[in-house]
């Protein structure tokens, strides 16, 4: 389907941006050892590697670990995460930029990890759902998600709880409202959890509660 070019993309990307882009600017940047026509040689040229077709290992820090995949460059982070990984909490919906429910943090910001390419995150700090907290010792807003009853399909949450925690992370105390709409931007829940996901983001900052 077309997509509407008077409609901002979600944090910044979209689908066909990825692979006409940024994704073919990754490419690019993964061709190893060829300097390309007309480019510098020495020091100061671009440090061309050439990666692919086939599969190729990727270093990864996620939740803290250092991790080494083999995929294909073609393959998203949220697919090394999910199928290599086996780290499940970030969630493949709409697989475009539009929904969040795949919402991790890249060097500790927010990202669509349907749209960035595992190779993109080489090298680089990956922080799953699962690396918040797990049963037992549940970070402050996936506890106040559960008091405050702010889910109920268990797709949307995980992003959710993601974009909560950056805004709780980022504010602290003073989290405004405005602050955790905006965060929370590029997350759809189709049954409208929303005032729930508000109360929860407050009370995880330490208001009320
Ligand atoms: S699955 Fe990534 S934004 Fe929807
Ligand atoms: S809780 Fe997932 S769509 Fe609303």
């Amino acid at each position: 389907m077309a997509e509407d070019p008077s409609v901002p993309p979600a944090r910044g990307i979209t689908r066909r941006a990825l692979f006409q882009g940024a994704g073919a600017a990754a490419a690019a940047r993964a061709l190893l050892g060829a300097t390309p026509a007309g480019a510098e040689e020495g020091p100061a040229a671009t440090p061309w590697r050439t990666q692919g077709p086939g599969a190729v290992d990727v270093a990864l820090r996620v939740n803290g670990a250092e991790r080494t995949l083999r995929v294909e460059p073609r393959v998203t982070l949220l697919e090394a995460l999910r199928l290599d990984l086996d780290l499940t909490g970030a969630k493949p919906v709409c697989d475009r930029s539009q929904c969040g429910a795949c919402t991790v943090w890249l060097d500790g910001r927010t990202v669509h990890a349907c749209s960035v390419l595992a190779v993109e995150a080489e090298g680089r700090e990956v922080t799953t759902v699962e690396g918040l907290g797990q049963p037992g010792r549940l970070h402050p807003v996936q506890r106040a998600f559960v008091e405050e009853d702010a889910l109920q399909c268990g797709f949307c949450t995980p992003g959710l709880v993601m974009s909560v925690a950056w805004a709780v992370a980022q504010h602290g105390p003073g989290l405004s409202e405005a602050q955790v709409r905006r965060a929370c931007a590029g997350n759809l829940c189709r049954c409208g959890t929303y005032p729930h996901v508000l109360k929860a983001a407050l009370k995880a900052a330490g208001q009320g509660g």
